[in-house]
């Protein structure tokens, strides 16, 4: 379990704070998106989870390890692992195989299982036959997957990804989130920072943040459902919501119709009831 109580951050004294007084606890397999304007702090609280940044007040537990506590990193740092959106800052390795081996290698694991580690992360993220490439001749969408197979490798049992999927194109979107669907499944924590709301649409709880302060938390379907709120921070509600609440009145907002499956049942029922 993440614990995080009390937390405010701020980068410099002159500076206004960029996290105000968050309290979070974020359970084992949730899946959680974390939405919100440019600049309303969700990188400043993520890179607090795994001791990248440490509270000016407040504090923040990893399984009941403390963040403040400097001997405590490296366990934290394995059990919570992050994917940023520039892949090139997170590339180590002069291969492929050998950046996903760097993390495990580190463990002090026998070299048989760094190797099956290696093979299952890239298997997973669709880069097997790509082990003795360098890293630099990958595309941005596969340096990507390779960042993510990177942090596969160390069995994380909290993956964060920040803005992690905005470079890639649909299928490999798609691989990453079938990743993260898997991945919950089997127990792993998941936060995922997206201004796309049609991805945050898969989360089983939203949060959402404002001026470093999380101003809401529930389902994907209460928050995005909000039409009037998201467009008051500057955000996009998802595009059948928008589509639905431009068709009131002939729509009740009560039925929370969300993905395209949902609005194309509930039109043919208007077609057909109207023929
Ligand atoms: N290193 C820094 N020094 C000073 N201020 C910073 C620093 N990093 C971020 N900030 C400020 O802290 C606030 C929160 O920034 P943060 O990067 O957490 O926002 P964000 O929600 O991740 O935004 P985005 O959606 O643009 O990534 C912003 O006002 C930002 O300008
Ligand atoms: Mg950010």
């Amino acid at each position: 379990m993440i614990e995080v109580k009390n937390l405010s951050y701020t980068y410099q004294p002159h500076l206004p704070p960029a996290l105000l007084n968050i309290n979070l606890t974020i359970g084992e397999g949730e899946y959680i998106v974390l939405i919100g304007a440019k600049g309303s702090g969700k990188t400043t609280l993520i890179r607090h989870l795994n001791a990248l940044l440490l509270p000016s007040c407040g504090e923040i537990e990893i399984d009941g390890l403390n963040t403040e506590e400097s001997k405590n990193h490296i366990e934290i740092r394995r059990k919570v692992g992050m994917v940023f959106q520039n892949p090139d800052h997170q590339i180590v390795g002069m291969s492929v195989e050998e950046d996903v081996a760097f993390g495990p290698g580190n463990l002090n694991l026998p070299s048989v299982e760094v190797g099956q580690r290696v093979k299952r992360a890239l298997e997973m993220v669709g880069l097997s036959g790509f082990e003795k490439r360098a890293p630099y001749t990958l595309s941005g969408g596969e340096k990507q997957l390779l960042a993510l197979a990177g942090l596969l490798s160390m069995e994380p049992k909290y993956i964060i990804l920040d803005e992690a999927t905005s470079s890639l194109d649909p299928a490999s979107k798609e691989k990453v989130l079938t990743i993260l669907d898997q991945l919950k499944t089997g127990g792993i924590s998941i936060i995922h920072i997206t201004h796309n709301m049609e991805e945050a649409l898969r989360a089983d709880r939203v949060l959402l943040m404002g001026n470093g302060q999380i101003i809401a938390d529930g389902t994907a379907r209460d928050i995005l459902n909000e039409t009037e709120k998201l467009k008051a921070l500057g955000l996009s509600p998802p595009i059948i919501v928008e589509l639905m609440s431009r068709l009131h009145p002939y729509y009740d907002k009560q039925k929370s119709i969300m993905t395209v499956d949902e609005a194309t049942a509930e039109i043919y029922t208007w077609l057909e009831n109207n023929k």
